[in-house]
């Protein structure tokens, strides 16, 4: 089985290879956690596969959440893998895994990331890529996939084939801290009501179910707690009429189309 959380598409187009590949089945994280579902039966010889991005050099909240809960009856030491996708590079975001599912009775046997086009906007710079060096980045990640699959497909425990900081301590740690704590908020979105079509498609997209668009009105975000900024309803906006904390009217959005 493959657990997957994915914001704009670049990690479930990652899982999705991989449950081809595998034939193991895919599961969503979000939908697994708005159900309140935390037991799975595993096959004895089944693969058990963490596909998510990297938010702050970290597994998003959400995913260590789920994790932290999760319930695997039949869990005997099956290969148990993660793959992440980031913008650059992953941090301590594998150790944070590796603690979780160990404090859950799961041991973490290899790791894998790949580069996919950047989702995020900080505020003060467009970090977002260009179409063009979008679609460089994901015929690389296609290749890189490929190269990546014989490992998982074989069960090969010990690997690690990641995307390295060059100080993951101090992107994990301080910086990603920092960023849980005053970034992860969907309290800095917001809708320009003029430019905004209501066309629903926030709503549809988000993956905790976080937006409400009722009776013809923009979007609003109901605050349920599960918001991880995955930036999925700024990404999608037919008219780019959402915007987070005041700084991203105006610059690029992109999500996984193919
Ligand atoms: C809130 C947020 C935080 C991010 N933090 C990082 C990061 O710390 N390091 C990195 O390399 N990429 C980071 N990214 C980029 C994503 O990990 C990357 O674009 C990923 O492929 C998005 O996957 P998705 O389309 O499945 O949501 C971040 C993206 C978002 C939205």
């Amino acid at each position: 089985m493959i657990f997957f959380f994915s914001g704009t598409g670049n990690t479930r187009f990652i899982a999705t290879q991989l449950a081809q590949a595998t034939g193991d089945r895919l599961i969503g994280i979000a939908s697994a956690v708005l159900n309140n579902q935390y037991d799975y039966v595993l096959e004895p010889d089944e693969r058990i596969g963490f596909c998510f991005p990297i938010h702050g050099w970290r597994p998003p909240f959400i995913v260590r959440d789920f994790v932290k809960r999760l319930r695997l009856e039949g869990y005997h030491g099956q290969f148990c893998y993660a793959f992440a996708t980031c913008g650059d590079d992953v941090g301590l975001t594998f150790d944070y895994l590796r603690d979780d599912l160990l404090a859950a009775g799961i041991t973490l046997d290899s790791v894998f990331s790949t580069i996919m086009p950047e989702t995020y906007n900080f505020p003060f710079i467009d970090q977002v890529d260009t179409p063009e060096s979008a679609r460089a980045k994901i015929d690389a990640a296609r290749e890189r996939l490929a190269r990546l699959m014989p490992d998982i497909v074989g069960r090969h425990r010990g690997v690690k084939q990641i995307n390295a900081s060059r100080w993951p301590r101090t992107n994990s740690r301080l910086l990603g801290s920092f960023f849980v704590k005053h970034w992860v908020t969907d309290t800095k979105f917001t809708v320009d009501a003029d430019a905004c079509t209501r066309c629903g498609k926030c709503r549809a997209v988000c993956p905790v179910g976080n937006i409400d668009c009722s009776d013809g009105n923009p979007p609003r975000w109901l605050h349920n707690g599960l918001c991880t900024t995955c930036f999925a309803c700024y990404h999608h906006c037919p008219t780019h009429a959402i915007d987070f904390a005041g700084r991203t009217r105006g610059k690029r959005q992109y999500y996984f189309k193919d």
